[in-house]
């Protein structure tokens, strides 16, 4: 038997500024899927992802937030599990880019990269926010297109004519963060050597080694490793730094100066693998390698599913980190396309759309029926899958409950007490097909291995219906309908086992009900045998239910106009412009103001609105200003308002000052005044 496979495998760290959404769950279902058939085969896997949490868009999200980035990307963090367990996706460990391990190993490989004298420096200009005091990235600069003039666009492309152009290409940029013009800035960057003839050397051979990328990978990236006319790479050497502030990890030797994102954040498969390992998982999976022994052994494979928009990081880049830093290279990097929902629109980085993976769950769908549905969709190749909502339903119920249930539950009728019996000539033969899906799963080739588990399965039922028990029973030979049903039987174990990649939980409830042993790939044909007894059946699975998709994809209910009640006031009723325009509202000068004698509540102003004469008017705020704070002060009166004759004089208007109904509750009253510059008499409309 040939020794088990030791695997690290991951898939790519989502950025800690924003929830899972439907396509890392498709990320992280296809590379679960593949871990449990490895598993299955004996190997030995570790299996582990983390936060991406570093860059400055998380760092001015959490601003944003008023949160330190800290805190803001931990929620975020706890928020994970609850996905995770939720699609049965078993990472062993879950870490972050930002701990200290990763830390640690990004400075480590940095200091290794420069002692191959790979890393260089030089000044670059950049734009830089006098406002915010820190250097803009691209996204975070906006302009008039300097191809199409569309306003408001992008420092890095044009997203109305598709032009790409760096920033300082833009008309009158401005920072999407304070709106003022960013000014050129030179400051010093550290570059990694990537043009470097070696750097080049080993690409061209890294990337090319037989079986080590997809076909359509390789012609992606290949552009890159093609001198161009002049005999230069085509590839430039890449730009590592970023100047403080920024959330990262400091480069030794360099204060103020911290590593881009994109630099640490795959070092992050390596932190959370160390992580794993010191705090004892491994060892509890049975690994008896310490981590520096694992990670340096030339038997460990080591894989990284990842989508296509991330190639070039995770084919070029980064096994030239490892490489150049005297570390080992990654054996496959394994490329999936985007995922769609019901046709629409490819779902935003930090926004998915469309398929709300909790309330997907919330509504009580099972999430194998999801695993189900992608695996089916899903193949080797970078391509591009859609969801389909009705595509979605047809296929689980005619496949997982109208073909793979459905044999257990009817055949187990007529095998008497569920007890297994003697099967003198067997009519179906499963052995091809375990040894066809195994290779499938090995080649991420899923949508065809689970047709071929279909086909079996048709068979099957074929099997069973040509047979017909109920007939045989009717007709006194109960005996041949057991055995019939049991060959169905032992047939169902072996669809079981085939689908347990795809379907942990349902898997092991079906095991419960054969009583049989954990399947895997070496028990997977090995018979019951006459005289095993089954469990009791119980319903293994329910149908999809239209009535949840429509709930599923119903746009979220339009907020009701909420009765707004402001300042803990209701609205008045609605008025029209014509009605606001009959109450003259005019800047008033408080050229004198004095307390009413006899009354707590009074103040007598005398007010100059421009008229060449002043007006008297009093107010009830005696209870908020001593008149001597209020004299030579502006403010706001209505001054058509009838005069009214009071206990203590004609009042002429009324003053303008805010505060609740009940004007003894807190917080008081507050009399109105203009802004500066403002003169008595202005019309306030
Ligand atoms: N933080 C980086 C990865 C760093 S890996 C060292 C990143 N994060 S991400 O959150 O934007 O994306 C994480 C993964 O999800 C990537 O592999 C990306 O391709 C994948 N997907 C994002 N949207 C997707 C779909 N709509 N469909 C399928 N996968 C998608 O990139
Ligand atoms: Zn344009």
């Amino acid at each position: 038997m040939p020794s088990p496979r030791k695997l690290f495998v991951t898939t790519a760290l989502p950025y800690a500024n924003g929830k899972v959404h439907i396509g890392h769950i498709m990320e992280y279902i296809q590379a679960d899927i593949w871990v449990r058939h490895q598993r299955m085969q004996g190997s030995a896997v570790h299996f582990v992802c983390a936060d991406d949490a570093h860059g400055a868009a998380i760092m001015i999200a959490a601003e944003a937030a008023g949160k330190t980035p800290q805190q803001f990307v931990a929620e975020i963090s706890a928020g994970r599990k609850e996905y995770l367990d939720g699609f049965h996706i078993g990472f062993d460990n879950w870490h972050s880019t930002d701990a200290p391990e990763n830390h640690e190993l990004a400075r480590q490989i940095y200091r290794d990269l420069k002692a191959s004298g790979l890393v260089s420096s030089k000044v670059v200009e950049q734009f830089f926010d006098p406002a915010k005091a820190m250097f803009l990235p691209d996204r975070f600069i906006k302009g008039e297109c300097p191809n199409c003039h569309a306003k408001d666009q992008y420092g890095d492309n044009c997203e109305v004519c598709g032009k790409v152009y760096s920033p300082t290409d833009l008309i009158n940029p401005y920072s999407a963060l304070s709106g003022t013009t960013p000014v050129l800035r030179s400051s010093e960057h550290f570059f990694f050597k990537l043009s470097d003839p070696r750097c080049m050397a080993f690409l061209s051979d890294w990337t090319r080694t037989e079986g080590r990328l997809q076909t359509e990978v390789l012609n992606k990236i290949s552009e890159w490793l093609e001198p161009d006319e002049s005999g230069k790479a085509a590839m430039g050497d890449w730009d590592i730094s970023r100047d403080a502030p920024y959330f990262g990890i400091e480069i030794p030797d360099a204060p103020g100066k911290y590593f881009y994102v994109w630099l640490d954040a795959p070092v992050g498969y390596l932190a959370s693998l160390k992580n794993y390992f010191d705090r004892g998982g491994a060892q509890a999976a049975g690994e008896s390698m310490s981590y520096e022994k694992f990670v340096a052994d030339p038997d460990v494979e080591q894989y990284h599913f990842i989508g296509k928009d991330i190639i070039t990081f995770h084919t070029l880049f980064w096994p030239a980190m490892l490489h150049f830093s005297g570390r080992k290279v990654p054996n496959k990097i394994f490329v999936h396309g985007f995922l769609t929902v019901n046709n629409g629109e490819k779902m935003s980085k930090s926004r998915g759309t469309g398929l709300d993976p909790l309330k997907y769950l919330s509504l009580g769908m099972n999430p194998e029926w999801l695993r189900y549905y992608l695996a089916a969709k899903l193949n080797g190749r970078n391509e591009d899958i859609d969801f389909n909502a009705d595509d979605f339903m047809a296929r689980v119920n005619s496949d997982l409950i109208g073909k793979y249930v459905n044999i257990a539950s009817r055949a187990v009728k007529f095998v008497p007490g569920g007890k297994v019996v003697k099967i003198p000539t067997a009519h179906l033969e499963p052995a091809t097909l375990v040894d066809s899906v195994k290779a499938l799963y090995e080649g991420r080739e899923y949508g065809k291995a689970l047709r071929e588990i279909m086909a079996f399965a048709d068979a099957v039922n074929l099997r069973f219906d040509s047979a017909a028990p109920w007939k045989l029973v009717k007709e006194g030979k109960a005996g041949d309908a057991a055995v019939v049903c049991s060959e169905c039987l032992e047939m169902f174990k072996v669809l079981t086992a085939c689908l347990k990649p795809v379907l942990p939980e349902l898997a092991q409830q079906a095991e419960a009900f054969l009583k049989c042993a954990p399947l895997d790939w070496a028990n997977a044909v090995v018979a019951l045998g006459e005289g095993h007894q089954v469990g009791e059946y119980r319903h293994l699975m329910q149908r999809v239910d239209a009535k949840q998709l429509d709930a599923l994809f119903e746009p979220p209910a339009e907020a009701e106009p909420e009765k707004t009640v402001p300042g803990g006031e209701e609205l008045a009723p609605t008025i029209g412009i014509d009605d606001f325009a009959k109450i003259d509202l005019r800047i008033a000068m408080i050229v004198n103001c004095e307390p009413v004698e006899g009354s707590t509540k009074l103040l007598r102003l005398t007010l100059d609105v421009g008229e060449g004469k002043t007006r008297n008017v009093f107010s009830g705020i005696a209870s908020a200003y001593q008149p001597a704070e209020l004299v030579g002060k502006l403010t706001v009166m209505v001054a058509n308002l009838a005069p009214r004759k009071m206990k203590f004089g004609v009042s002429e208007g009324m003053v303008l000052a805010a505060s609740h109904a009940d004007e003894k509750a807190s917080p008081g009253i507050y009399v109105l005044s203009p802004w500066p510059g403002a003169q008595p008499g202005l019309r306030v409309r």
